[in-house]
């Protein structure tokens, strides 16, 4: 086997037909158009551009973001330009790309998450909605729902009611029992589920005592992540029955090809777009290399192929 059909590359998220496993992920990627440059955008599988929220929100202070060893700390706080001035002003861009839009979006309550899932699912042009319940960064919302499977239940039971689209819920690590929350989200309606979010964490100056970041505490993702990243897409995909999408350190194709076999259906490409742009054409490529070497039919094939 010296090449295998584009096909063979192809997976199946909910309703939506994905060219690759390979995505770009939230708050890594701005919205698109910064990354064009580097590369032929439409080879992704999906783009899923910074989370969005209802009305504006101007992030945390200074400073947001503090390198580590093997990772990066941030505490972004989820700035966004909120929903009218994405749909008017960022948008329109991605009409111009063959690949598919996944929406990243969040509330600071119930009733939030499901109005703005109920206006995205109006708009066209976008193929499904991750909804982040995970997000350490905010004080409410994100994690408060995401910690806690009683909260996490209803409130994606009500988004589910109010979106035809494909639903993905990405979950937090900053959780006992991943596999719980995963069990909970999946009988509430979710049609997969992404993980993980960053994980709760700080760094310390010591010549000047204070944290490294304004928000003092932030999420750490990167390098450093990735076994932990792992072992919980491994105890999620044993959980459920819905397609887990993993992501969570991914620098080089063979990190990927890890999630893959401990039973991620798709991948997600974050930390990694700071430092390389180009990861995710690297990745793709990098699939496909190991699929024929391996002589493997297609990437749906190697999804669980892990042995114990
Ligand atoms: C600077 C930065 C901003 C992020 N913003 C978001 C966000 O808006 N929504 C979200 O769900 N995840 C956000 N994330 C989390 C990533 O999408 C991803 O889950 C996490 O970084 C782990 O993957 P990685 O180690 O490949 O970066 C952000 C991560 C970083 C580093």
């Amino acid at each position: 086997m010296h090449s295998i059909p584009d096909s063979n590359l192809s997976v199946t998220i909910g309703k939506i037909k994905l060219k690759n496993p390979v995505m770009v992920a939230s708050g890594t990627f701005g919205f698109g158009e910064e990354y064009e440059d580097f590369f032929d955008l439409n080879q992704l599988g999906a783009i899923i551009p910074k989370g969005i929220s209802l009305k504006p929100m101007m992030g945390n202070p200074p400073p947001r973001i503090f390198e580590t060893e093997g990772g990066i700390l941030n505490s972004i706080g989820l700035q966004n330009p909120g929903f009218q001035d994405f749909i008017k002003n960022k948008l329109p861009y991605f009409k111009k790309i063959k690949t598919h839009l996944i929406i990243n979006f969040f509330g600071n309550t119930q009733r939030e998450y499901a109005e703005l899932a109920r206006r995205f699912d109006e708009v066209p042009g976008i193929s499904g909605l991750e909804m982040n319940i995970s997000c350490p960064n905010v004080k409410q919302g994100g994690i408060v729902f995401g910690s806690d499977p009683k909260m996490a239940y209803p409130l994606v039971r009500e988004v589910r009611k109010a979106t035809k689209l494909t639903l993905i819920v990405k979950l937090s690590p900053n959780v006992t029992d991943i596999g719980l929350m995963a069990k909970c989200v999946e009988e509430a309606g979710a049609d997969a589920v992404s993980l993980i979010n960053t994980i709760r964490a700080m760094a310390v100056n010591i010549h000047s005592r204070k944290p490294e970041l304004g928000n003092i505490l932030g999420g750490l993702s990167g390098p450093a992540i990735k076994p932990i990243a792992l072992r919980m897409v491994w105890e999620v995909s044993q959980k459920v029955e819905i397609p887990v999408i993993g992501m969570g350190g991914i620098m080089k194709a063979e990190d990927a090809i890890e999630f893959i076999l401990v039973g991620a259906s798709a991948i997600q490409i974050g930390t990694a777009n700071l430092i390389h742009p180009k990861t995710g054409i690297e990745v793709i490529n990098g699939i496909k290399k190991y699929l024929i070497q391996n002589k493997i039919e297609s990437v749906r094939e190697l999804t669980g192929l892990f042995k114990t």
